[in-house]
């Protein structure tokens, strides 16, 4: 992801490579939410038109879950609660209320989470290559997906307001900046 303007945090890594098992459960719930954010998005006007888009992606969202779900049970590892993320709140904190300004915050901060895993399924793709082959395909498989719905979700909000989502996608960029570079240490993927 060009855009982005941090780097993923050096820590991340080695803290999501100890954690796989607890990791993989925050990634089952991280599909299940995307597909639901989809369907949620469904309730604005000014996409309407976009149903079918919106369903098409809420489907392979929900494919990807019932693929992590897939991984976990052949690994042994319970489905279990999920972790609240700070970053994904701080994000969802920052969306305006009031219907134009919302849907476009909306599909932004929905961008950039998918933004935000394409850039980590990738250096998990790569990463866990040696240690886990499995996981590091599957991974992998994954990227050019998450990667379609972030760019799905910009053109859908530049065809709502293009110089609003010009104006807020600098500062949501700016948020997510400041907000991954804060130290934590849950088993989470964001
Ligand atoms: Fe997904
Ligand atoms: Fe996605």
């Amino acid at each position: 992801m060009e855009m982005l303007r941090a780097k993923v945090p050096d820590d991340w890594l080695p803290r999501t490579l100890a954690n796989l098992p607890a990791v993989l459960v925050d990634h089952a719930h991280l599909e299940r939410k995307a597909a639901t954010t989809a369907i949620t998005l469904e309730r604005y006007r000014d996409l309407f038109e976009r149903v079918e888009e919106l369903n098409a992606i809420a489907i392979e969202e929900l494919q990807h879950f019932q693929l992590v779900l897939a991984l976990l049970k052949r690994r042994g590892i319970p489905f279990a609660q999920p972790h609240p993320s700070p970053w994904i709140s701080g994000l969802m904190h920052a969306m305006r209320k009031g219907m134009r300004m919302q849907v476009v915050d909306h599909l932004i901060c929905c961008a950039l989470i998918e933004g935000r895993s394409c850039e980590k399924f990738q250096i998990l793709g790569r990463e866990l290559q040696p240690l886990d082959p499995e996981l590091a395909a599957f991974y992998a498989s994954l990227v050019e997906s998450e990667g379609n719905h972030y760019a799905t979700y910009i053109l859908m909000a530049r065809a709502i307001d293009d110089d609003e989502t010009s104006r807020r996608l600098d500062y949501f960029l700016d948020l997510d900046a400041e907000l991954i570079r804060q130290p934590h240490d849950l088993p989470i993927l964001h």
